[in-house]
């Protein structure tokens, strides 16, 4: 029998609509479930919502990062999603945060992106005392004058770059990995000039940290792609070395002061050096099998600390003598510390995983920790820099601000 084409439609229409009513897709019933189903799976699974859970502003935040990249959602149609997402993906509970008080002050002090849903990244303070940020989900690199509190965004040449870790040069341009496009940009803020050094290798899609050696080398880890790289910036080369442990996605990475890159590998429990001549890469295993570094700062007697941000602790390791050590975290097992610096042989981090996210501070003397509630919540300290003046300056990611820790 010859089915008519409408009907033959209407059928397969009416079959796609019982699968997604009975829930398959995890969106459950309810007003604006329809727009989410158009305008939020044409990059990504649906799934990449349903697991995620935000408050009402950070949905608004993360849907501002979607159109940023390309969701085609009608400005009428915005407000429907978020409301939908935070009734039925609410924010997972997350641990208060637990304030240890001390003896050291601090006044955090932060300012408002101008582009909704930039989801600023990394911060990086230039020569000149400016504080840049990589706006990953905008395209934009931002600078921020810290006297007046002016925003300048600089759009990216390239659509959807990614800009992810940034870091200035003695020069004042601003290096950042593209880390949706694959290669490594410079930005020339005299002239407005960017310049693109592309990855030789296309499975190195990923360049994730980048930072100078004293000899004006860049180096920077590539965390999907599994490798670490070298950028000469007078030739233009690039070399790439494969991390020894497969899927150990390499993270952040320092210069110790004899010039030897050290990164943490966030897919292991390792610690890793590269030989800055032959590039060759060596191993230190941290003593728990659980453990994933995620960040690292290093002190003057080139001491590496790190953020465990799976257990909750902050770790000490001496590539001198091999030793660990290691002390739980304020916040507890689920603290998740995130990004870290060292100033004056003093170690500060922020935990992203209590609410609000705190900075803490840990003095390698005592063994004494003190923290802070960060006032806007956080949203997520990926990483941190050093300013002149030896302050933190911060990136609260999920919150679309940046940050500036003063220690008096
Ligand atoms: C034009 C492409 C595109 C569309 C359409 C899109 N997204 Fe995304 N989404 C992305 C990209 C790119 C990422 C980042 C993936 C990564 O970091 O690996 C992402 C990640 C996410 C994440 C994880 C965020 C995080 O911080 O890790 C959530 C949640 C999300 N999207 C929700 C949505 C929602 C809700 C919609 C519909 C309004 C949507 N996406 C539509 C591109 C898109």
């Amino acid at each position: 029998m010859l089915i008519p084409m409408p009907f033959q439609l209407a059928a397969v229409g009416f079959l796609l609509m019982a699968a997604n009513a009975s829930g398959q897709d995890g969106l459950p019933d309810g007003n604006g479930r329809k727009a989410v189903q158009m305008h939020c799976v044409q990059c990504h699974e649906i799934s990449q919502v349903t697991r995620s859970g935000y408050s009402e502003q950070g949905w608004r935040n993360n849907v501002n990062m979607m159109i940023n990249v390309g969701a085609t959602v009608p400005k009428d149609e915005v407000e429907l999603i978020v409301q939908y997402l935070a009734k039925h993906f609410p924010e997972k509970p997350k641990p208060a945060a637990t304030l240890v008080p001390g003896s050291a002050h601090v006044n955090i002090r932060e300012w408002p992106v101008p582009t909704p849903g930039s989801r600023p990244h990394d911060p990086a303070m230039a020569p000149d005392g400016s504080m840049w940020y990589a706006g990953q989900f905008a395209n934009v690199l931002g600078r921020l004058d810290v006297k007046t509190g002016q925003i300048r965004e600089y759009k990216i040449k390239t659509p959807n770059s990614g800009p992810h870790g940034l870091v200035a040069d003695k020069d004042g341009n601003i290096w950042f990995t593209a880390n949706f496009k694959s290669y490594i940009g410079k930005f020339n803020p005299k002239s407005g000039e960017f310049t693109e050094y592309p990855m030789p290798d296309p499975a190195a899609r990923d360049p994730h940290t980048p930072v100078f050696d004293q000899k004006g080398t860049l180096w920077f880890t590539v965390q999907s792609g599994n490798m670490v790289g070298r950028l000469n910036p007078r030739t233009g080369e690039v070399k790439l070395v494969s991390s020894p442990t497969p899927r150990s996605r390499p993270y952040g990475m320092v210069i110790d002061s004899k010039g030897v890159p050290f990164f943490v590998e966030f897919g292991a429990n390792k610690i890793a050096s590269i030989d800055p001549n032959t590039m060759d890469i060596r191993e230190y295993v941290l003593p728990n099998a659980q453990s994933r570094p995620r960040r690292l700062a290093i002190t003057s007697d080139d001491v590496i600390w790190y953020s465990d941000f799976s257990r909750g602790y902050l770790g000490r390791f001496d590539p001198k003598t091999g030793k660990t050590a290691e002390w739980p975290s304020p916040g507890g097992p689920q603290s998740l510390p995130y990004g870290m610096v060292s100033i004056k042989d003093t170690i500060w981090y922020s935990e992203s995983g209590v609410s609000p996210n705190t900075i803490v501070r840990f003095d390698p003397k005592t063994e004494k920790f003190q923290t802070w509630p960060i006032p806007s919540g956080g949203g997520v300290v990926r990483n941190m820099d050093v300013t002149r003046d030896g302050n933190i300056a911060l990136a609260c990611s999920g919150v679309n601000r940046i940050g500036l820790v003063e220690l008096k």
